[in-house]
C-alpha cells in the first residue's frame, strides 16, 4: 500500500469506523478490463460467490460481465443487479429438484453437476438443451477445501460416466449441447490451467452437439510477498491458440467462457480493524483487534496468509506479532508471527487481498454485527 492509499484508508476508517471492508473501485474495473482484454474470445461470468455485495455486482456488470451463481439467492441477486438471463449461469452439487427447476427457469446456462440431476432434468422437461459439469481428474488450489477436480471432490460427472450421461440425453430426448469445468480455486500456474483447457478441448470434439464450452474460474492472485501474480497475458495467449485450433477443426461456431470470482475483487478489498489490546504470552506477543474470523475466516478456515499493514504508524521497532480476534476461539488469529511495525492501542491495522470470500463468508458467530461495507471510486466514498 502506497503513502497516498495508506492516508486514504485512514480516513475511511475515521469517517465509518471499524471493522470495515473497503473495496477500490478502480481496482475492480482494472482487473475485469484485463480479463477481457487477454480473453477476446470468451464471455466473462463473474463467480459472485467471491463478493456478492450489490453495489460490487453492479460495477462489474457495467463492464460487461454475466453472473455464475450456485443458488436461488444469488440468481435472486443477479436479477436486482438487472443481469438478463442469457448472462446468467449456474453450477451446483447436491440441489434437489425445486432448486434446479428455479435455475432451469432464471438462467441461460445451467451445468449439470451430476447423473442425478441429469435425470431429474430429463424427468421434469426443463429444457432440450443440456450441458454438463465434468470432472476431468484435473485438479488445483491454494488448499484441498478448494481443489474441485479429481476423485477426492465431490463436482462433476467424472469421464467415466460420459456413456451414462449419453445414455440419459438419450432416454429424455436431450441435446448435449454444453460442457463446463472448474479445475479449483486461486491458481498461479498458466500450465495448469492451460493443460485442463485443452482437456476439455479434447473432450468436446466427441460432442457432435456442443455449442458452449465453459472453463470455470480459478485465477489467482499472489498473496504472500514471495508469489508472483498470474501471467495473463501468457494464459490468453494459451487460450486463444487453444480454442482457435479446436474451432477449425471442430467446424462449427462454439461459444467460449469463464466464471473468474477472486481474481476481479481480491485484491481491492481490505478489511480495516482497530488494534483493541495487546498481551504477551511465553510463545506469542498478541495483538488483539476487533474483529475475527466471523469477519474474514480465510486465515483460520484454510491457514491463508494476508498481508496486513499498520496504517497509523508506518515506522517504529518491528516485532514479531500474533494478530487475534476477538471470538472466542483460539484458532481466530489473523496472522502468526508475523513481522511488522509494533502496533499500539487504537491504531488502524489493513488486512489486505480480502476483497474475496471475505464478507461473503462472514457469519454473525458471536452475535457480532457484520462489518460495514465502504466503496471507494476516486473522490467518492460511500458506504454500499
Ligand atoms: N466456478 C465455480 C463452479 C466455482 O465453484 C468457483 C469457486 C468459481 C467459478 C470461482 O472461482 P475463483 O475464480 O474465485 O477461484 N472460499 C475459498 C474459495 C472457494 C471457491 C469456490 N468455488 C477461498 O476463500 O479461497
Amino acid at each position: 500500500m502506497n503513502g497516498a492509499s495508506r492516508t486514504h484508508y485512514l480516513r475511511v476508517a475515521r469517517a465509518f469506523g471499524t471493522p470495515a471492508y473497503a473495496y477500490d473501485a478502480a481496482t475492480i474495473r482494472a482487473r475485469c478490463r484485463a480479463l477481457k482484454r487477454n480473453f477476446p474470445d470468451a464471455t466473462m461470468h463473474y463467480a459472485c460467490k467471491a463478493n456478492e455485495n450489490l453495489s460490487i455486482v453492479r460495477l462489474i456488470k457495467r463492464e460487461g460481465f454475466g453472473l455464475e451463481t450456485v443458488s436461488a439467492g444469488e440468481i435472486a441477486l443477479a436479477r436486482k443487479a438487472g443481469i438478463p438471463k442469457e448472462k446468467i449461469s449456474f453450477t451446483c452439487a447436491s440441489i434437489g429438484n425445486k432448486e434446479l427447476a428455479q435455475a432451469a427457469r432464471r438462467c441461460g446456462h445451467v451445468h449439470l453437476d451430476s447423473l442425478h440431476q441429469i435425470e431429474l432434468w430429463g424427468r421434469a422437461k426443463l429444457g432440450k438443451d443440456i450441458s454438463l459439469r465434468l470432472n476431468q481428474g484435473i485438479g488445483a488450489g491454494h488448499h484441498a477445501h478448494v481443489i474441485t477436480g479429481g476423485p477426492d471432490s465431490k463436482f462433476g460427472i467424472s469421464l467415466a460416466d460420459i456413456p451414462a450421461a449419453r445414455k440419459l440425453a438419450k432416454k429424455y430426448g436431450l441435446r448435449l449441447t454444453g460442457l463446463a469445468q472448474h479445475i479449483g480455486s486461486n491458481v498461479l500456474s498458466v500450465d495448469i490451467l492451460a493443460q485442463a483447457m485443452q482437456k476439455l478441448l479434447d473432450t468436446a470434439l466427441d460432442f457432435r452437439d456442443i455449442e458452449h464450452l465453459d472453463f470455470g474460474g480459478g485465477f489467482g492472485i499472489p498473496y504472500r510477498p514471495t508469489e508472483k501474480e498470474l501471467d495473463l497475458a501468457r494464459l490468453g495467449r494459451e487460450f486463444t491458440s487453444r480454442t482457435r485450433a479446436f474451432a477449425r477443426t471442430h467446424g462449427k461456431l462454439v461459444r467460449f467462457a469463464f466464471e473468474p470470482g477472486r481474481f476481479l475483487v481480491a485484491e481491492a478489498g481490505t478489511l480495516l480493524v482497530s488494534v483493541t489490546d495487546i498481551k504477551r504470552t511465553s510463545k506469542h506477543l498478541f495483538v488483539g483487534v476487533n474483529s475475527g474470523f466471523n469477519h474474514l475466516i480465510r486465515p483460520a478456515m484454510y491457514g491463508s496468509y494476508h498481508p496486513i499493514e499498520n496504517l497509523t504508524r508506518a515506522r517504529g521497532p518491528r516485532r514479531d506479532i500474533t494478530v487475534a480476534g476477538n471470538v472466542c476461539e483460539s484458532g481466530d488469529l489473523f496472522a502468526i508471527h508475523r513481522n511488522m511495525v509494533m502496533p499500539e492501542l487504537g491504531d488502524v491495522l489493513a488486512i489486505q487481498n480480502a476483497g474475496a470470500y471475505g464478507m461473503s463468508m462472514a457469519s454473525a458467530y458471536n452475535q457480532r454485527p457484520l462489518p460495514k461495507e465502504i466503496l471507494v471510486d476516486r473522490a467518492r466514498v460511500r458506504e454500499i
